[in-house]
């Protein structure tokens, strides 16, 4: 080694050295800092930091009223409020920052939360429609473009990503998440929280993001709203829990959200077991923990708390942070601590959680940093978003029947474009959809005008009566057929018909649990009218939640699954119908026959008696059949894609499995290479099929590419009843294909223990 060489060696790691020194240095400065802040609060100013308000203009729960309210006020004008939600727009939230900055004794700036769930102003497809894409840059590209907008707003915190793992197509709320499978759920809790939170928290334009809700939200019972969630330690820590693991071991969320329900009878905000000893304890979780809208004073309902102050004491020993909305930390907490109930160290240990992320956010450095006036005129709502919105929406789309190839349109036909959802702007909003304008979207009716296509309008029936808004139950038309007649006349005297049926934007999300899931109000009496006027009818359904589409799928020739997928779903969904765009969406949830079959999901497990070897005496209904009327992962393109070559190579560390996937039709497109596993013999019932890989990729006609996938101790795994991973050597099936349902297969023996 010359001397050149050795010098610069050394300077090299003299670089590196003195690098470490400077990260390490910082830590210590802000561990100092945090210190002496903490040494210098009192009781009431550290549980005022541990307190999240609403801001009363837009809220997004049963707000406090009366003298609370008027509490609340002067405890965000006294400064000694830790976070405010709700509160949008660089000025509002300026005159608040400014308060806590300058006027209150230590000056210590607030955190600025939003939901800001499908996009801030730019509405991208809700987050259900985004898993049919699949696509995980695209959807870590649509949660940036939300950072960036919430940022330019005064934003520096979302309640997002919600990755409540569900099969509840009853609860409103699966329209939030990526549906019914971890392992997808858990590829797109990281690409949301990367997308947020970007390579640096404390840059203008990246958020702090929350993992919600945790945990278990997203079993309630009977798919009914705020229900009790009873499930085993099996399901727990292998279908509810790997999602969040991911979003902190992967993505290194800094915050989570606890969860309205009780799990196994023990309301989430107090559950010490959740909370202190897997997330904080096990999974060295060093973020804060934010309890929900209330969910703190709801253990009282619960009967888990006696009162206001014995719910402060559960919450707070239970390892939930700071306390939204229920107004029961900044009066209750002080006297916990002077009268000896709980030690102080609880929340200084939360106050320096809070503080940390204040830190991390940049906010120490300078309070008003996410206030810029000309980010707020120049970076929302620019064509640029709504053009990465177009993209992931036509993405989204899922084309789930394609009888006779009626679809793409050829561009000479002539249509009868029906349904009060053809023609209206905001349903496509979605439910949360932040600070998005009403009646913004781009309408279907508007796309097919902008693509040039020859059609009548006709609205059929109305879908709802009188305004929806977020706050209010929606009313459904149920007896109005005034619009039939012209309907069926325009289907009649057209080549094809494209209906466009579903729900209402605010017919899913929060509170909107349904009992049944079929077509609202009178859609389902004016589809079969129609199709009977003029069976060339193509099904566009607009929903937040998988809908029972079984007499849709025994008549009508072509459907669409189209969501709601934000500002240009009238583009992207022209897109789709016209073949501008190939469909590639596969779906994220199962779409059931019946609501009587749910829960139903791909990833159960085998019971003792599968087979109808026996007239009576087997796992089935008498009234319905088992399978689903379209499973999870399952979605058609234009074009058609074949499997072949499977193969399987033992490697040091696993199996590595390669197949061979062939465009075998006329046109481009995108495919979702599908892997599944089933472990066929193990300690505990193992699901039939477990998703463990995918690829999208796109392919010419003709063209095929060969894929492989790696299947390692972690994919080959699972939890056991105590919650410990364990691998066990053995036989396992191997499933590749374009679904759950794939048929090509291979049997794999693991029997090398994997390190
Ligand atoms: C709501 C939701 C939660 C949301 C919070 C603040 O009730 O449950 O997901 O982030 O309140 O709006």
């Amino acid at each position: 080694m010359t001397m050149k060489s050795f010098f610069l060696l050394v300077l090299g790691f003299g670089v590196l050295l003195a690098g470490a020194h400077a990260n390490e240095q910082s830590e210590l400065t802000r561990r100092a800092k945090i210190d002496a802040l903490i040494a210098e609060m009192t009781l009431e100013e550290k549980a005022g930091q541990l307190t999240q308000f609403s801001d009363p203009g837009d809220i997004t729960g049963p707000a406090p009223s009366g003298s609370r309210d008027k509490k609340k006020r002067k405890l965000i004008k006294s400064g000694v409020v830790g976070s405010v939600l709700n509160v949008v727009g660089v000025e509002n939230v300026r005159v608040l920052q400014k308060i806590a900055v300058e006027e209150s004794r230590l000056g210590i700036p607030m955190v600025f939360a939003y939901d800001v769930i499908h996009g801030q102003k730019t509405m991208f497809p809700i987050p259900l429609a985004e898993a049919a894409s699949w696509d995980l840059d695209l959807i870590e590209h649509s949660a940036r473009i939300a950072s960036i907008e919430a940022s330019a707003q005064g934003i520096n915190w979302t309640f997002a990503p919600m990755i409540d793992v569900s099969r509840e197509p009853r609860w409103g709320r699966v329209m939030e998440g990526a549906g019914e499978d971890p392992f997808l759920g858990a590829e797109i809790a990281v690409a949301r929280v990367r997308g947020f939170q970007g390579e640096d928290l404390s840059a203008h334009d990246t958020i702090a993001s929350t993992l919600k809700h945790f945990a278990g939200y997203g079993f309630v019972e009977s798919g009914k709203e705020y229900n009790r969630a009873d499930v085993g330690t099996i399901t727990l820590h292998n279908i509810i829990l790997p999602p969040f693991r991911a979003g902190l071991e992967r993505a290194n969320a800094r915050t989570v959200m606890n969860s309205f329900n009780t799990l196994n009878g023990v309301p989430a905000t107090g559950d010490r077991y959740l909370q202190r000893d897997l997330l904080k304890g096990e999974w060295g979780f060093d973020g804060v923990i934010v309890s929900d809208w209330g969910s703190g004073i709801e253990m009282i309902e619960h009967g888990f708390a006696e009162d206001e102050r014995d719910a402060a004491r559960l919450a707070i020993l239970g390892g939930s942070d700071m306390d939204m909305e229920s107004f029961i930390y900044a009066p209750k907490l002080p006297s916990l601590v002077r009268d000896g109930v709980i030690n102080e160290a609880l929340l200084d240990d939360a106050v320096r959680r809070v503080l940390n992320l204040k830190f991390d956010l940049g906010l120490f450095e300078d309070p008003y940093r996410y206030i810029d006036a000309v980010r707020e005129e120049t970076q929302l709502f620019t064509a640029e978003h709504r053009a990465a919105a177009r993209k992931i929406a036509q993405d989204s789309v899922v084309l789930l029947k394609n009888e006779g190839s009626l679809l793409p349109l050829s561009g000479t036909e002539s249509i009868a474009l029906i349904g009060a959802l053809a023609d209206d702007k905001d349903t496509p909003l979605g439910n949360w959809r932040a600070r998005a304008v009403r009646n913004s979207a781009i309408s279907v009716r508007e796309g097919f005008e902008a693509a040039g296509i020859d059609f009548d309008f006709e609205r059929g029936a109305r879908l709802e009566i009188g305004e929806a808004t977020f706050g209010s139950e929606i009313a459904i038309n149920v007896t109005d057929k005034s619009g039939f007649e012209e309907a069926v006349t325009a289907a009649k005297n057209a080549d094809k018909v494209v209906i466009v049926l579903g729900e209402d934007a605010l017919q899913s999300g929060e509170g909107r649990s349904r009992a049944e899931i079929g077509f609202p109000g009178v859609q389902q009496e004016l589809l079969e009218l129609v199709y009977d006027a003029n069976p060339n009818t193509v099904l566009v359904v607009m929903s937040g939640r998988p809908l029972t589409l079984t007499w849709a799928d025994e008549n009508v020739p072509a459907i669409v699954q189209a969501w709601h997928l934000g500002h240009e779903a009238g583009h992207a969904i022209t897109d789709v119908l016209t073949g501008a765009v190939n469909p590639s969406g596969k779906l994220p949830m199962t779409f059931p026959r019946s609501v009587g079959q749910v829960p139903i999901y791909y990833n159960f497990l085998n019971t003792g008696r599968p087979d109808p070897n026996q007239p009576v005496f087997w796992a089935h209904y008498t009234d319905e059949e088992n399978a689903p009327l379209y499973p999870f992962g399952y979605g058609l393109s234009y074009t058609a894609f074949k499997y072949s070559n499977l193969r399987t190579r033992k490697r040091d560390d696993g199996v590595e499995v390669s197949v061979r996937v062939k465009n075998v039709g006329d046109r481009a497109g995108a495919e979702v290479v599908q892997l599944y596993v089933h472990d066929q013999v193990a300690s505990i019932s193992r699901p039939e099929r477990e998703l463990k890989g995918f690829q999208k990729l796109t392919l010419d006609a003709g063209e095929s590419s060969t894929l492989t996938f790696m299947l390692t101790k972690k994919e080959l795994g699972f939890y056991n009843a105590r919650g410990d991973f364990v691998f066990e050597p053995g036989v396992f099936d191997v499933f590749v294909g374009g679904s759950s349902a794939a048929k090509l297969n291979k049997e794999i023996r693991v029997h090398f223990a994997l390190d």
